[in-house]
């Protein structure tokens, strides 16, 4: 683009005009908003501009769209490359790995595409060029960028959609595939978004990730890549437990230091679905470089795209910060906070819950919830929800499943009654639902043995000897809307937990049209989510909690629709601590449900039983529930938690809506260490929990982070402090917390000291 004289102010939120040398008009800028366009008579540019990073896409010469830059923010747009004193064509080197903004599959593309498509004269080779560029305001008034791209020749076009959110460093990607032809096209691989990383000259790319299984959910995994593909997936038919779809990448020096939780570059992102999915990462050397793409799996997939549908993909979310892990997480926490989370109850703290699965699992009678009623009641539960075992013939998990009437004899009168106590005793109505399921021992497979999954001539396969209903098929998905709306408008309900307890097999449609066979998993999820979506504008007080077996459905697409998710059937306070570090990677604590339960847990996880304050606070870390059958509870006990939940309801809004900072990972040593602070700094929470303790050695000191350097605090809850420190000798001096034994923790809170205080 040659040099450039350039009005600028600082900031570059004011560009009038790019010169050269010699006067000849090089840009013209269209705004000066988070998203600025720039053209010239070579080049288009767009910057996307967050208040501390910078999205830059091109046009290459050949009106391919181009990815240019992703990193820190630059005072001027000429620093950009593309824009300045670097060359477009030399920005990525194109030898090995495509630089393509949507790679799709054709020509010498090797990595992994973004679109493969089969048209119906069984060309399947896509050549995507820049057609046009609009911008609009998204509901939430954040900017969007659509840049539209066609293919050279056949008629389908793709929207690329970018919206920016500037406070959160975030931007959320997706496409829209649009078949603007006669005949059909055939969709074989239809990603949202590809993520270019910066040519690494010394060091590696190292990629952190969340894996697990059931009772063992988001893992925190790390692991340095080399030369080729790394995929992170799930064919299960849901998000599942043993892979989440979340990615970090720091760089790691080639002396082994990388990116810490609050210090370093780290480039991360997150999709927004919860079927199958996959994340990939490629990795080429010389130059090195690395590429990730996302979105739903192309594995045994294919959408037949007639003319004039289009085809939406999920978002996929990604940021950049040159502030560690943590800050990586506090900005999609946020931004969940603010934009994601069901905007109707959002704004509200999670309630403390007490859900009687654990205490009595399927043997549900009246007589007993009654008696949990008045237990939970007692302790201040807020929300008191049954869980699996009061419908159909539900006395175990072989039967029951898809008959929702209320199960006459657990509850002779009928579930209004109870709900009527429970609301007497001041406190919300939940109940469990699995309605994506059935047992093959029901009135409703008795009945309809073609709504499951199946293949013709193979066997059904059942894990927890349920089948999986066919929702793409309209008649099902209808059915299974038509009970929950008939169920909440009937009873008084406040909160429904919606399960999902086994992963898909014999995905078959015998009835469909062959061309829509691998439709289904993407279909199965757009039901789901429409009719979850339909249920909340119809009974907008209601909550929503997603589970799956655990948090087998833990994504952005589930909170974008449920307002809380169940992250795992494994309540070992202990273990839960590592289960919640890798949560809280990369979804909000608020979101987090954790109960007290017993110990050792009654699923006989650990064999060990810890005091309730150390199960307290390692559920207070989320959003409080309770899973113990309180019955048992002597008075003692019934005194010390109804004290824990007070002090919960005390600090919720900090830990719920404040920010997280991980200052010891329970991986890391015998100590882990977790802080929350207010948004406004004036209020702080720090939990601290030793696994173990040998030779009597103190605790070490703590060390808060993100107070106020220049105020004071009062401290509660530490050896240290009857005198208020400031937030700069807390953050350098410390905290020495009250700690003793083996499974012990402490709660230390932080307030700011009035001025006049
Ligand atoms: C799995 C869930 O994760 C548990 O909390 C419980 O709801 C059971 N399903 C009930 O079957």
């Amino acid at each position: 683009m040659g040099k450039t004289s350039v009005e600028y102010c600082q900031g570059f939120t004011l560009v009038t005009s790019v010169r050269s040398k010699n006067g000849k008009h090089l840009l013209t800028v269209e705004n000066e908003q988070a998203v600025q366009f720039f053209e010239s008579e070579e080049d288009k540019c767009w910057i996307l501009t967050t208040h501390r990073t910078a999205y830059v896409l091109g046009l290459a010469a050949n009106g391919r769209l181009q990815h240019r830059y992703w990193g820190e923010r630059l005072p001027y747009p000429s620093d950009y490359p593309g824009m300045g004193k670097f060359k477009a064509s030399h920005m990525l080197d194109d030898r090995m790995l495509s630089s393509d903004e949507y790679p799709a599959w054709g020509g010498f593309l090797y990595t992994e595409p973004c679109l493969k498509v089969t048209f119906a004269d069984g060309v399947r080779n896509v050549v995507l060029v820049y057609s046009h560029q609009r911008q609009e305001s998204g509901p939430e008034g954040l900017p969007v960028l659509v840049i539209t791209l066609r293919d050279t020749y056949y008629p389908v076009e793709v929207d690329l959609h970018y919206k920016v959110v500037p406070q959160y460093d975030l931007i959320q990607r997706w496409a829209v595939i649009r078949n603007t032809g006669q005949t059909w096209l055939d969709l074989e691989a239809v990603l949202s978004a590809a993520w270019q990383l910066p040519t690494l000259h010394e060091g590696f790319y190292r990629l952190t990730h969340l894996s697990g299984r059931w009772n063992s959910e988001t893992q925190v995994r790390r692991t340095v890549l080399s030369d080729g593909r790394k995929t992170l997936e799930s064919r299960r038919g849901l998000t599942s437990a043993e892979a989440n779809p979340f990615f970090a990448i720091d760089i790691q020096s080639p002396n082994g230091t990388g990116a810490s939780e609050e210090a370093g570059q780290v480039w991360f992102g997150a999709l927004g679905w919860s079927g199958n999915w996959k994340i990939t990462v490629d990795h080429v050397s010389d130059p090195v470089r690395a590429y990730v793409a996302g979105g739903i799996n192309d594995f045994d997939f294919r959408w037949r795209l007639k003319p004039g549908e289009k085809f939406v993909t999920p978002p996929f979310i990604g940021g950049y910060t040159a502030q560690g892990f943590g800050q990586a997480s506090r900005n999609l926490h946020m931004y969940q906070l603010d934009y994601l989370l069901p905007r109707s109850h959002a704004q509200q703290l999670r309630q403390v819950l007490y859900n009687s699965w654990e205490a009595v699992f399927f043997d549900v009678t009246e007589e007993k919830q009654l008696q949990l009623v008045e237990r939970a009641a007692q302790l201040g539960v807020e929300l008191f929800v049954i869980d699996d075992g009061w419908f159909g013939q539900r006395h175990h998990d072989r039967a029951g499943l898809g008959d929702w009437y209320v199960n006459p004899e657990k509850f002779p009168r009928g579930l209004d009654p109870l709900i009527a106590r429970v609301h007497e005793r001041g406190m919300n109505f939940g109940i469990w639902a699995e309605p994506e399921m059935v047992n093959p021992d029901s009135d409703l497979y008795r009945a309809h043995p073609d709504w499951v999954y199946n293949f013709p001539h193979r066997s059904r396969s059942e894990r927890r000897n349920q089948l999986m209903l066919n929702l793409a098929q309209p008649e099902v998905a209808a059915h299974i809307y038509t009970w929950l709306d008939n169920f909440l408008s009937e009873h008084r309900i406040d909160f429904i937990k919606w399960d999902f307890n086994r992963p898909i097999s014999e995905p078959g449609w015998p009835d469909a049209p062959v061309e829509h066979h691998r439709e289904v998993y993407v279909r199965h999820v757009q039901a789901f989510y429409d009719i979850v979506e339909r249920l909340r504008s119809r009974h907008p007080t209601v909550v929503w909690e997603v589970c799956a077996g655990g948090g087998g459905r833990a994504d952005l697409g589930a909170l974008a629709r449920f307002d809380q998710c169940w992250v795992s059937d494994n309540t070992d306070p202990f273990d839960r601590l590592k289960i919640q570090e890798g949560y809280s990677l990369a979804y909000a604590p608020k979101s987090m449900m954790a109960w007290v339960s017993n110990s050792p847990t009654s699923q006989h996880i650990n064999n060990e039983a810890l005091r309730l304050r150390y199960r307290f606070h390692s559920a207070m870390t989320g959003s409080l529930g309770l899973g113990e059958d309180l019955s048992k509870y002597t008075e003692e006990q019934m005194a010390e938690a109804a004290a824990l939940v007070a002090e919960y309801k005390i600090i919720r809004h900090i830990v719920q809506e404040g920010l997280l900072y991980r200052l010891i990972s329970p991986r890391a040593s015998d100590l882990a260490a977790v802080q929350y602070v207010s948004r406004d700094q004036r209020e702080s929470v720090v939990f601290v929990f030793l696994h173990a303790q040998h030779y009597w050695r103190a605790a070490p000191c703590i060390y808060p982070r993100g107070l106020d350097p220049t105020r004071h605090y009062h401290i509660e809850g530490s050896r240290d402090a009857a005198t208020p420190m400031s937030g700069q000798s807390l953050m350098n001096v410390g905290l020495q917390p009250h700690l003793e034994g083996h499974f012990g923790s402490a709660l230390i809170k932080l307030k700011m000291v009035d001025e006049q205080g």
